[in-house]
């Protein structure tokens, strides 16, 4: 477990563009540079250098082709025979998204039936009760509350434990280890550790399921695929899910509710749900709570909106900023349900399309009405400007958020 006291927190930590928010709004300079140099070359505070992309068209350009931008951070060697190390962060066993095509359609084959949408509709039942159960305790609880320790994050932890076969009493053990991960004002020492200990956690799971497969996703992999993927991997896979599926869905709900509670129209015709899957949509799309996804790696001497991009350099995405473009869709700033918008790039796009999409739509589904039907009286406890808003972290979203009702 990691302790919160003895974390090094960096006040005035230099936060890039791309990563730089205003409460709801992207940084200026995103905007700036996906009108003028959509695909332009930063140096990151860490001093690594990196192409920022912004624009939408090469976002997806980037995304759709893993032949030319590769994840896993290797090169072919010129010799065709062997990959080296490139300047990317090295594929990690089990994780999907650092990992490139053949291995990559392996490893997804095998895990993709766990998330049809058929099996996840299945768990509907299942959510929706863990929802409810969820409500009742934070009503038992009373308000004033913390959003986020009520209702955003128990409601992803249940739904992942369950869907996984994990512990659910551990969780608050991995919950602070994932989001310590993605937070940049941590130094990489600390986001190292709390990535080490949550993958501890799986190691340790591991031989347990080998003996005894459960019902979870892992026990699924164990007894269908068992022969053809080795602890270390299955440690992966349960860890990079874990992580993959937590952080995301609390922060959608998190922000998903502030925008609800400054949107009463919108937040009725959920209470109805009336449009819900519209509301969602937008939500994603706005909202885009991933900032960048895994850093892509030029795999051969390339070009990219006319910008010459050498073999081994690395390429960030902008998803937020994609997601805002005009060429997506007009005053891509604003919130506004009508867009119906589909063909945004909340959950990425290409072969490392978002696993848990299905997943995590219905847990939004189901949440986001029922919190409102349960809590009609439900509101925003401090003004906006006192919403502690993440400042630096590769998911967007907040440290907490008081309400009462
Ligand atoms: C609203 C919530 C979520 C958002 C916004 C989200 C977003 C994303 C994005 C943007 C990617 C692509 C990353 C890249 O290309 O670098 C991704 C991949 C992935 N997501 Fe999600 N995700 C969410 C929920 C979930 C859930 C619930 C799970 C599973 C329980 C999950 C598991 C994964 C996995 C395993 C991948 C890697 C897929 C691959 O590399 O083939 N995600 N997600």
């Amino acid at each position: 477990m990691v302790d919160k006291e003895s974390v090094p927190v960096e006040e005035d930590i230099e936060v890039p563009p791309h990563i730089r928010r205003n409460a709801f709004g992207l940084s200026s300079e995103l905007a700036t540079l996906r009108a003028e140099q959509p695909v332009k070359r930063l140096m990151l505070p860490t001093g690594a250098l990196a192409w920022i992309v912004t624009r939408y068209e090469y976002v997806r350009e980037v995304l759709s082709d893993p032949e030319r931008f590769g994840s896993d951070g290797t090169l072919p060697d010129p010799s065709g025979r062997v990959d080296v190390m490139a300047t990317g962060a090295p594929a990690r066993h089990g994780d999907l998204t650092t990992y490139d095509p053949p291995e990559h359609g392996r490893l997804r084959r095998m895990i993709a039936p766990a998330f049809s949408t058929r099996r996840v509709e299945s768990l509907r039942p299942q959510v929706e009760e863990t929802v409810e159960r969820i409500l009742k305790t934070m009503e038992h609880a009373g308000s004033p509350a913390d959003f986020v320790k009520a209702f955003a994050l128990p409601v992803p932890a249940m739904v992942t434990c369950e869907l996984l076969g994990v512990s659910y009493e551990d969780r608050a053990e991995f919950n602070e280890h994932n989001v310590v991960r993605f937070d940049g004002t941590r130094d990489r020492a600390t986001r190292m550790a709390a990535a080490r200990a949550s993958l501890a956690y799986m190691t340790r799971l591991v031989p347990r399921l080998r003996v005894d497969p459960d019902e979870g996703v892992l026990g699924m992999l164990v007894r269908e695929h068992g022969s053809e993927i080795d602890d270390r991997e299955l440690a992966g896979v349960g860890d990079l899910l874990l992580l993959g599926g937590f952080e995301t869905t609390v922060n959608m709900l998190s922000l998903g509710t502030l925008l609800l509670l400054l949107n009463p129209e919108h937040a009725a015709a959920m209470r109805a749900d009336e449009g819900t899957g519209d509301i969602i949509e937008e939500m994603l799309r706005y909202l885009s709570v991933v900032q960048t996804g895994v850093p892509r790696v030029a795999r051969t001497d390339t070009v990219l909106a006319g910008q010459s991009i050498r073999r081994g350099e690395r390429l960030l995405c902008s998803l937020p900023s994609a997601n805002h473009d005009e060429a997506l869709s007009p005053n891509g700033d604003r919130f506004d349900p009508a867009r119906g918008i589909r063909t945004h790039l909340a959950f990425g796009y290409g072969i490392h399309y978002c696993i848990g999409a299905p997943l995590a739509r219905m847990e939004m589904q189901i949440a986001f009405p029922a919190l409102l039907r349960r809590f009609p009286g439900l509101r925003l406890d401090v003004p906006l400007e006192k919403v502690p808003f993440r400042r630096s972290s590769a998911i967007y979203g907040v440290g907490s958020l008081p309400v009462s009702w």
